[in-house]
């Protein structure tokens, strides 16, 4: 039988369970804070499925004053790599960035991510020369939470040229 299709759209409250059972640092309640930015807009929290099983999320940030709007937290479940669901949710977001009425979208990566950047390649985008030091957390094997900064590139894709 054919695969199912990949299907994105928006988060809702009822997708929370199934993400909060997948998430890695529980204590960190990130589909939840990511879920809530929503509800004072400028916010998009989408979620891809195939047969109503999450394959991972992504969001996009129209709030800040610069890298504005601002593609983000992109994850994919390691088991569910390599099917397309980052490609969807991205094409998805910049679909949302451009009815809001942007011209463009930006992304940070770290220079190093040798899976995320072939795709964003391949999506068009192209880095802009700029880096940007970026906070994070890192969850060790044993669990620990330990703050790290990172020192990403900047990556733009215009959503107008054909
Ligand atoms: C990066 C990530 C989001 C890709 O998710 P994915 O669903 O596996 O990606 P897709 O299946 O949509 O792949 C799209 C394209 O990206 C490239 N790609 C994806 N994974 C790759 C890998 N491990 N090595 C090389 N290229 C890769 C390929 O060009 C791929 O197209 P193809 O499969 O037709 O060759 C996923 O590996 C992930 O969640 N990584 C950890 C979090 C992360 O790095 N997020 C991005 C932060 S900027």
């Amino acid at each position: 039988m054919p695969e199912a299709p990949i299907e994105v759209r928006l988060s809702t409250a009822a997708d929370l369970p199934a993400l909060i059972a997948r998430e890695s640092n529980p204590s960190a309640h990130f589909s939840q804070s990511q879920f809530d930015l929503m509800s004072d807009g400028g916010y998009y929290y989408a979620i891809a499925l195939r047969d109503g099983e999450p394959l991972g999320t992504g969001a996009l940030d129209c709030r800040a004053s610069k890298l504005c709007p601002e593609l983000k937290n992109l994850w994919v479940y390691p088991a569910m790599r390599r099917q397309g669901a980052a490609r969807a949710i991205t094409t998805f977001l910049e679909a949302q960035a451009a009815a809001q009425g942007f011209v463009e979208v930006f992304l940070r990566v770290d220079p190093d991510n040798e899976a995320a950047i072939p795709m964003y390649i391949g999506l068009e985008y192209t880095p802009t020369g700029d880096h940007i030091e970026t906070a994070y957390d890192q969850i060790g094997a044993d669990g620990q939470v330990e703050a790290r900064v990172q020192v990403d590139a900047v990556y733009r894709k215009s959503l107008t040229v054909r």
